[in-house]
């Protein structure tokens, strides 16, 4: 079970609650007590809130999967279970971000709790599935865009998209981080893994508003202060950190 310490300093936020998040409107997948604490966006979060140690991974249960960490329920289109469900991610294909990879739980639970996300334009590079963007969707985020350098996997985003119902509310571009320079996100998710998020930080910390939130994973475990001195220099507050197995996992607030 995932620890907290108030180590990070409390954030001055202009965000404010526009909503409850979907699991407390009555959908289905009850949300254990360990997840109600938020990381950081919206008046009722809890601030400097930190959590460490090891994320869920998700588990398999026959065609559906679920996770005792985030409260997205993770499905195969083959499954018997009807439409998706508030919190259903479906997902096909090949690409990566099936969910059982501690990133993308890492990612998911960070997400959950950021919700309600209502209003804010949301960036996934990296999208693999579009698992995250689709998430940050199932949370109230209008509309999301991904990206990715593999054609394969933008195929796969979109094809999934559809899955689930979203697919006008989803943009697809394929390339990296050049294919949205200049535009602005409210939160920017990146779970692309190496030392892109080291070596592309200035590219990527530009794309989020000031004020806006960057969720980034992917760097093995050890990089964690890399990857908070890296943005800190480019004025982003470090304000949540997870620690999946093997992995770091931030969220940063851009100043
Ligand atoms: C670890 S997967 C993450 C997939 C999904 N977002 C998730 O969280 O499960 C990383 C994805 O980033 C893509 N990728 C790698 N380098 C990239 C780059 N420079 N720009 C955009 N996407 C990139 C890969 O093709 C892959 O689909």
């Amino acid at each position: 079970m995932p620890t907290r310490t108030a180590a990070v300093p409390p954030l001055a936020t202009p965000f404010q609650p526009l909503g409850h998040p979907p699991w407390r409107r009555g959908a289905s997948l009850a949300l254990p007590a360990e997840r109600t604490a938020r990381p950081s966006w919206g008046a009722a979060a809890a601030p400097g809130v930190v959590a460490t140690g090891p994320t869920a991974l998700a588990y398999a249960v026959g065609a559906v999967s679920t996770s005792a960490h985030h409260p997205f329920r993770l499905r195969s289109p083959a499954d018997d279970l009807g439409p998706p469900g508030p919190l259903d991610l479906v997902l096909a294909g090949s690409a990566f971000g099936g969910g059982a990879h501690p990133t993308t739980a890492s990612c998911l639970a960070a997400l959950a709790g950021l919700a309600p996300l209502d209003g804010r334009q949301v960036l996934d590079l990296g999208s693999g599935s579009g698992i995250l963007a689709l998430a940050a969707l199932r949370l109230g985020a209008p509309r999301a865009t991904c990206v990715d350098v593999n054609p394969e996997a933008v195929a796969a985003a979109r094809h999934n998209g559809g899955l689930n119902g979203l697919a006008g509310r989803l943009e697809h571009l394929q390339g990296g981080v050049e294919a949205v320079a200049g535009r602005r996100f409210d939160l920017v998710v990146a779970n692309v893994g190496g030392e892109l998020l080291l070596d592309l930080a200035g590219e990527i910390a530009a794309l989020a508003r000031p004020g806006g939130r960057l969720l980034l994973s992917g760097l093995l475990d050890g990089w964690g202060p890399e990857l908070e001195a890296a943005y800190g220099r480019l004025g982003c507050a470090t304000a949540a950190r997870w620690s999946p197995p093997g992995f770091c996992t931030r969220l940063f607030r851009r100043g």
